[in-house]
């Protein structure tokens, strides 16, 4: 089971300490090139690796944490995703003038999905501030609540997995248009809950 990662910003390289944390490999991209990822890769070697967005989108399971605007051009010409897992970590507003973006009527995941066809999308890691995603979900005595969501219950299974190697609690929330709602900033009540489960 590869792991790519596609940015390489703050929910990026928190995912990429969280995987290095547990001693699982991926792949991590960002718009400029693998050379300039060398302070990161250094400090989570031997584990996560840099590589060009084509070599993360090969993966079997590929994050993708990108500014929203800048999501077409990040995913633009890569070849079909041929079934292989995406996590839709992206928020629909960004940095610095904090907008929410125009999404006429749709979520942001049913729009992600369309830059990645042929993807199974699974929303994850897109509702907890960066900083606790790379902490240690253990850290207050039980273990942090990740929600997902997807269409896909094969894919769900296989982050639900993923999730549970990191030791957080993955909490399905069933299909896209549940989960993603309820997960996706702004407009859902869940982000930014930083929720523990205890015993
Ligand atoms: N920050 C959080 O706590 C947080 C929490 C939950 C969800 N999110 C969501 O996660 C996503 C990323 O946020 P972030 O805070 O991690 O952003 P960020 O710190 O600004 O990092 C963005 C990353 O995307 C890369 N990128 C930009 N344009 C690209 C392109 N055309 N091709 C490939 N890579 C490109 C950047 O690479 P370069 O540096 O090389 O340009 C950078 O590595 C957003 O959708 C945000 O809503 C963020």
């Amino acid at each position: 089971m590869s792991i790519g990662i596609i940015g390489a910003g703050n929910i990026g390289s928190a995912f990429a300490r969280a995987l290095a944390r547990n001693g699982i490999a991926a792949t991590i991209a960002n718009s400029r090139g693998p050379e300039t990822l060398a302070e990161l890769t250094a400090e989570l070697a031997p584990h996560i690796t840099a590589g060009t967005i084509e070599e993360a989108a090969k993966a079997d399971i590929v994050l993708v944490a990108v500014p929203w605007s800048k999501l077409p051009s990040a995913l633009a010409g890569l070849p079909d995703w041929a079934g292989r897992i995406v996590i839709d970590a992206n928020n629909p507003i960004e940095a610095p003038l904090f907008k929410p973006a125009e999404l006429n009527g749709r979520l942001s995941s049913e729009i992600v999905a369309d830059l990645v066809p042929g993807a199974r999308l699974v929303k994850a890691f897109n509702h907890l501030f960066a900083n606790l995603v790379s902490a240690d979900p253990h850290a207050e005595g039980g273990s942090r609540l990740l929600f997902y969501s997807g269409d896909d219950a094969q894919a769900k299974a296989e982050v639900a997995d993923l999730i549970a190697r990191l030791g957080f609690t993955g909490v399905d929330l069933g299909l896209l248009k549940v989960g993603a709602a309820l997960t996706q900033f702004p407009g859902g009540p869940l982000p930014a809950l930083n929720l523990v489960k205890f015993g």
